[in-house]
């Protein structure tokens, strides 16, 4: 079977925040992995605990984002977070509903544009404002 990547990382995708980008790759490296089980037809047993991996290195990331973006006082903060905690619900629920759920292929779209979206839209909103105030 041909094995592709799912997400290949573009550099268009960093903001110039090290550790921001650092992470951001990372859980786009996840669910990479996440698709390769999934496309291999592993079962649950292999499946939940990548995802439970995901939605921790999710939390881990959201953090630190949002102190970053506390430091800087980001005045959209209040619904950056917002965000953040919504897909960390939507993140939750998979794992809940791993068993009955439908289409893999529809969990693996979700997160892929949920992040891709998210990265390219919302955070490189802040990305100016952070750079010049932590000057990097
Ligand atoms: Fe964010």
């Amino acid at each position: 079977m041909k094995q592709t990547i799912y997400i290949v990382w573009s550099e268009n995708n960093n903001l110039g925040i090290p550790i921001v980008d650092e992470q951001h790759r990372g859980i786009i490296s996840t669910i990479n992995s996440l698709h390769y089980f999934m496309q291999t037809g592993q079962s649950g047993e292999i499946i939940k605990p990548i995802l439970i991996m995901l939605e921790q290195y999710t939390k881990i990331h959201f953090k630190t984002e949002e102190s970053i973006l506390e430091r800087v006082n980001y005045p959209d903060l209040e619904n950056h977070k917002k965000l953040h905690n919504n897909l960390l619900a939507k993140t939750r629920n998979f794992i809940i509903e791993l068993n009955k759920s439908e289409n893999p292929a529809v969990l693996l779209k979700f997160l892929r544009d949920w992040w891709l979206t998210h990265i390219n839209i919302e955070d490189k909103k802040y990305a100016s404002l952070v750079k010049s105030i932590l000057n990097i």
